[in-house]
């Protein structure tokens, strides 16, 4: 089975609508979708239109998605007080319905990490800020229990393909819709794709032949609207795929 993975969408309809139609040039047999699908200073109603739009095989529950429907709006952060007040309660219904992991076919799919959905899986930040790729060994240490051999995992927003000391391959596909952002936790830092384009990629089930595809888009109308949101950081990431931390 040809399977797309997208995620981290974060209400970025524009990168969303060329990815699914990029997707459809692909011969997938499915579509499974990571997660965070909504939060940013962008379009999430659009983008729920879309998703709901795209005959979407599985979708599994992000960190934003959830913050959606557990937290106060007056509590929420920037982006998802943005995105919630565009969405419906149907699309927040929805929300509700999503598991936090998910097994299509032969293939385990989480947000983050099995039991977490916002720590980083293959990901470590040092003191410093710098993010760089957690050693091997706490990697596989995170499968425990897990025996799939394609797992497919997002939230860092950066693409990867890991084969583990137990043969599973570990895939992110990257984000559809958020190339660069900034965090506080652990410490502050920036997590940069590095490119503007749109990010999933095409696994094969069977194989495991997997290609990344980076998508181009015309960015002109997201940029305007983080802008116009006050989001000088999203503006600039959304631009060159860089934030400057
Ligand atoms: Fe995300």
């Amino acid at each position: 089975m040809r399977l797309a993975a997208i995620a981290d969408v974060h209400g970025n309809a524009d990168a969303l609508a060329a990815t699914l139609g990029h997707i459809r040039t692909q011969g997938c047999d499915a579509i499974v979708n990571l997660g965070d699908c909504f939060s940013g200073p962008l379009d999430a109603a659009r983008t729920a239109d879309l998703l709901a739009g795209a005959d979407i095989a599985v979708t599994v529950r992000g960190n934003h998605d959830r913050y959606l429907i557990e937290q106060r709006p007056e509590d929420m952060g920037l982006s998802d007080r943005v995105a919630f007040d565009q969405l419906g309660r149907h699309t927040l219904d929805w929300i509700r319905t999503l598991p936090t992991a998910a097994v299509y076919g032969d293939v385990f799919l989480c947000h983050a990490t099995p039991d977490k959905d916002d720590i980083y899986w293959t990901e470590q930040v040092l003191p410093d800020g710098t993010v760089c790729r957690a050693p091997l060994h706490q990697i596989a240490s995170r499968t425990s229990g897990i025996t799939h051999q394609l797992i497919l995992c997002a939230h860092s927003h950066l693409p990867r393909a890991l084969r583990l000391y137990t043969g599973q391959l570990l895939v992110n596909p990257g984000s559809v819709g958020c190339p660069a952002y900034t965090d506080d936790l652990p410490v502050p830092h920036a997590v940069c794709a590095g490119s503007p384009h749109a990010r999933y990629a095409v696994v094969d089930t069977v194989t495991q032949h997997t290609t990344f595809h980076l998508v181009s888009y015309d960015t002109t109308a997201a940029v305007a609207r983080a802008v116009a949101e006050n989001r000088p950081d999203w503006a600039q990431g959304l631009a060159t795929g860089w934030i400057t931390a």
